[in-house]
């Protein structure tokens, strides 16, 4: 078990691996502000991620990822949910290694699939899974960042999981270095 004070709780993962809805959980029994960095760069570009990827491309949104990343990094705890790139790339990854607990919520290729693929109208247009079939593109991507993902302080098999599960595994994991836990935590 982990003894240090946790400044941040980091999720990363690939695109439907549940950082967000794991965030929101986490966020309501410690207590910590959820951060999305999709979240901010949406509001700072003031266009969806879709846009930003068909007006400017990837490589304008990795750019506009890691200043957004700098700046939430800024902070101490909270809950920070990063895009499934974010950690892959090597500046980013320093960055949030530097400045909390980082989590990668592991999954199987056919649970991101079913999960991306969902009925929820909620979800997010992924530009990286568009055009081709989305299992195959998830396989190739995820076997070309796994070596990132696996730098990761702790990594969370999440495929028999629900988010309120995964939740728990990370506040277990965090232990005594977690202050502000709520009274029902
Ligand atoms: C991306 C994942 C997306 C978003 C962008 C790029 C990626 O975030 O940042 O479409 O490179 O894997 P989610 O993981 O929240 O879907």
């Amino acid at each position: 078990m982990q003894t240090e004070q946790v400044r941040n709780i980091i999720l990363v993962g690939f695109m439907g691996s549940g950082k967000s809805s794991v965030g929101r959980a986490l966020s309501r029994r410690c207590g910590w502000p959820r951060v999305d960095a999709d979240d901010m760069i949406v509001a700072r570009a003031g266009k969806s991620i879709a846009d930003i990827f068909r007006d400017s491309g990837e490589d304008a949104f990795r750019e506009l990822e890691r200043t957004v990343m700098k700046d939430i990094c800024e902070e101490s705890g909270r809950v920070i949910s990063g895009g499934g790139g974010s950690f892959v790339d090597d500046e980013n990854r320093r960055i949030m290694l530097d400045c909390g607990t980082v989590f990668y919520l592991n999954a199987s290729p056919e649970t991101l699939h079913r999960r991306v693929t969902g009925r929820n109208t909620n979800t997010p247009v992924r530009p990286l899974l568009a055009g081709g079939d989305p299992l195959e593109r998830i396989q190739e991507l995820l076997a070309q960042r796994a070596p990132a993902y696996a730098e990761a302080h702790h990594i969370i098999e999440t495929d028999e999981l629900s988010p309120a599960q995964v939740a728990e595994a990370i506040l277990k994991i965090c232990g005594p270095g977690l202050s502000g836990l709520s009274k029902n935590s």
